[in-house]
């Protein structure tokens, strides 16, 4: 089966054609990095503004790019829900568009279980159960994946998520947007054990994230050195801050697959593109016995090859949506 999938949930326009939930026959991306650049983060009215500019082309280039037209579609997956309401609204609409118009079902799935998606697509021999650690710039969260379209969400951030995080910090420290790709680049040069900044929640009997108290930690020793007039290793900053965070990451995601018993981990989302955190969980998993799994790098960050190998799970077990769909920008992560 032949499925287009369409994810507009934050800032990036995406479109995909995707075979059978498996063969990703092309996966289109347009950033808006230049708006990030211009604003510094994500602008939510100026981003669906894009949005509705981009999305025909983007879907037009990934039927184009597969060599296939609209009428080989045979259903239409659009992310509806979790993320910005303009945004979501933009996918929404030019997928029940094209589901009327070309008499194919539609299915709204939600944006985290495409994140989960992308490293079956990935990976599909990723057994079941396991657990996935979802890292990206929207969520940070921990989830008990039973088996195809069946979780549990067992903890998630109580502030910034990670990704957040990460772009927080390279504003602050001058480094410009998206700011992961940023500091994990700067951090291959800076000392790891420079700054001991703090691993909030690390101890705790919780699964749950928070990052907030890390990023103000680094504030204040950046301050600190600027009031005191010192030479600022931005890359030690870098290298410390990226350490707290892979280290808490890292910790939680195997008290979760020690606590479910289960045998694999799975770590996708933007943040799993980090080169830092893809070591320390192999190393780790690797001396606990554990097997660790994560997305080629293009489907990492947000896109549409990964909405349209979750609606196609969905669309198998019977599931199906008509033109009343609508966006739930909070919607939690259903069975
Ligand atoms: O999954 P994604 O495209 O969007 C959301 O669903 O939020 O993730 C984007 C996030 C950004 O915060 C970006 O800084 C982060 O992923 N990111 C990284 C890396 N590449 C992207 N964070 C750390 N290291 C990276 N290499
Ligand atoms: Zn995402």
């Amino acid at each position: 089966m032949l499925i287009l999938g369409i994810e507009t949930s934050c800032d990036e326009t995406a479109a995909a054609l995707v075979a059978d939930g498996k063969v990703v026959l092309s996966n289109v991306i347009a950033t808006q990095l230049d708006l990030l650049k211009k604003f510094g983060g994500v602008v939510p009215e100026i981003a669906a503004r894009r949005h509705t500019e981009l999305i025909g082309y983007v879907i037009k280039e990934a039927v184009d790019s597969a060599g296939k037209t609209l009428a080989d579609v045979e259903a239409i997956a659009v992310t509806s829900k979790q993320g910005l309401i303009g945004c979501l609204l933009v996918g929404v609409a030019a997928a029940k568009s094209l589901s009327y118009s070309l008499r194919v079902p539609l299915i709204g799935v939600h944006h985290i279980e495409g994140h989960i998606f992308a490293n079956l697509l990935s990976n599909p021999q990723i057994p079941m159960p396991h657990i996935c650690l979802t890292v990206s710039g929207g969520h940070t969260m921990l989830v008990y994946v039973q088996d195809y379209c069946q979780y549990e969400l067992l903890g998630s951030t109580l502030d910034d998520a990670a990704g957040e995080a990460f772009d927080k910090i390279a504003k602050f420290l001058g480094l410009g947007f998206p700011g992961g790709p940023a500091i994990d680049n700067l951090s291959i040069h800076g000392s790891r054990k420079a700054f001991n900044f703090p691993r909030p929640l690390l101890r705790a009997n919780t699964l749950d994230f928070s990052f907030s108290g890390l990023k103000t930690s680094v504030i204040n020793a950046f301050k600190k050195r600027i009031a005191n007039n010192e030479v600022l290793p931005l890359e030690d900053i870098a290298a410390s801050f990226q350490e707290a965070i892979v280290d808490v990451l890292v910790s939680k995601t195997l008290r979760a697959a020690s606590q479910r018993k289960v045998s694999a981990v799975s770590v996708t989302g933007g943040v799993s593109a980090n080169r830092r955190l893809r070591e320390v969980s192999l190393d780790t998993c690797q001396q606990v016995g554990i097997e660790v799994f994560f997305p080629e790098l293009s489907l990492c960050t947000d896109n549409a090859a990964m909405i349209a190998a979750a609606g196609y799970a969905r669309l198998r077990q019977g599931e199906a949506a008509n033109l009343s769909l609508n966006v739930l920008p909070t919607a939690l992560l259903e069975v």
